[in-house]
């Protein structure tokens, strides 16, 4: 049987500190367990364990200086920096933290920290009031928003005598978070599957000319982006617009809103989800000409329009196989009074309306604010870039779909 760690290529960094006795027995730990670790030791490192110990312990020679030139030879500090999974450093002195925390590249392991694009964990070990000291604080809040792994530390009696927060965890706790940190994710859309439409519809009137809106497509095409990395299946179906395809997104393209209502259809019936974003233009031209219509000599003309299939409706009048439909409404007065009409009319689930009034959101803006509607609810989302606002809304619809389904 593969061991939990099996493949994961662990750099431990130790710097200096009494703690630093412990790496040995976390080198261990981590081995147990499958990981291949390799070591870069400070120079402080070196006076509280040799590199002797570390490297009968990791089987391979334990890095320290950045001017070595046999070890560059053998692996150079890039090297090193790419080779890693994840970096681990404990422990972490309050020097050492300082530096990370300036960036800077003084010595083997910061430079490592800094030419590395693997995980970097910190175990913190120090003094209790070198750890209370505000510019300690700082410095690690700052590690914390570069998203480094603040590991610890945990409170108890220190080398010195003191007692207070600062030693640094023990080997297995570090393993259980390096543990926990390899353990595959279950993403909270994982084993559900979406439908989303996004974009317009057009309408052709002849072969050169046709009807349509200024709907981007970009909202739609976030929530099947913000889908996939929740874990979901996405079918995107688009209308015609100028947008990348996200990456694990199934896309079918369309032009009309009959040729989307065909595909829609086809695909709603194996959704769990079936998201309406699409600005479906409502009517069509009776009769579409085959040949370009040339001027008249009238200052007027006309087309007759006659309506169009209306989608979502049609998804969710579905008796059998009737995904968790979600609509969206496009309003610019009255917002959630012809939004829950909306719910009600169509048979919706769920329904976001948003105020197109504004000119700073909606149609064609990257950003854009939401107040969803269900039968005895509602959640509003404030302002914000589309691709977050697909992601917490995607979160909002599962936990109403799973409401659904349990009940
Ligand atoms: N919709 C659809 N098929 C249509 C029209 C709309 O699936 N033929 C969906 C849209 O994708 C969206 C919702 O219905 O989810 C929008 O409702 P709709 O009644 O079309 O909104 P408006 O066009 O804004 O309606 P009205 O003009 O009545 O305000």
């Amino acid at each position: 049987m593969a061991l939990l760690l099996s493949g994961k290529r662990i750099l431990l960094g130790i710097s200096g500190g009494i703690a630093a006795y412990k790496s040995a027995d976390l080198i261990r730990r981590l081995k147990e367990r499958g990981a291949e670790v390799r070591v870069i030791q400070t120079d402080a490192a070196c006076e509280f364990i040799t590199p002797l110990t570390l490297q009968a312990l990791s089987g391979h020679p334990v890095a320290n200086s950045l001017l070595d030139p046999a070890a560059e030879a053998a692996m150079g500090h890039i090297e090193l920096a790419k080779w890693a999974d994840l970096l681990l450093i404990a422990p972490a002195s309050a020097d050492l933290i300082a530096r990370l925390a300036h960036g800077l590249a003084n010595d083997l392991l910061s430079t490592c920290v800094l030419a590395t694009d693997a995980p970097v964990a910190v175990a913190p070990a120090m003094n209790q009031q070198m750890y209370k000291n505000i510019a300690t604080k700082h410095n690690i809040d700052t590690l914390k928003t570069r998203n480094f792994y603040i590991w610890g530390p945990a409170a108890g009696e220190q080398a010195c005598g003191d007692v207070g927060m600062g030693r640094m965890l023990e080997p297995l706790q570090l393993v259980d978070l390096v543990l926990e940190h390899f353990a595959p994710k279950v993403l909270p859309l994982e084993g559900v599957s979406l439908v989303i439409t996004a974009g317009p519809t057009r309408e052709p009137i002849d072969p050169v000319r046709y009807i349509s809106n200024h709907s981007s497509g970009k909202m739609g095409f976030a929530l099947a982006e913000a889908a996939v990395q929740l874990g979901a299946q996405v079918t995107l179906i688009a209308g015609p617009v100028q947008l990348a395809t996200p990456a694990g997104v199934k896309r079918i393209d369309v032009v009309t809103a009959d040729q989307m209502y065909q595909v829609a259809l086809e695909q709603a019936i194996s959704a769990h989800i079936f998201i309406g974003c699409a600005a479906v233009a409502d009517y069509k031209v009776a009769q579409v000409a085959t040949q370009k219509l040339k001027k008249t000599s009238d200052d007027s003309t006309s087309l007759t329009l006659v309506k169009n299939p209306d989608i979502i409706a049609a998804v969710a009048a579905l008796t059998s196989q009737r995904p968790f439909t979600v609509g969206f409404a496009a309003e610019t007065q009255d917002v959630a009074n012809y939004a829950r009409q909306k719910l009600v009319k169509k048979k919706l689930d769920l329904i976001c309306a948003n105020d197109v009034s504004l000119s700073n959101q909606g149609f064609n803006s990257e950003q854009n604010a939401l107040t969803v509607f269900w039968a005895d609810g509602e959640q509003q989302f404030g302002l914000q870039a589309k691709t977050e606002l697909a992601q917490q809304l995607l979160l909002l619809i599962n936990e109403r779909y799973l409401h659904e389904k349990s009940h």
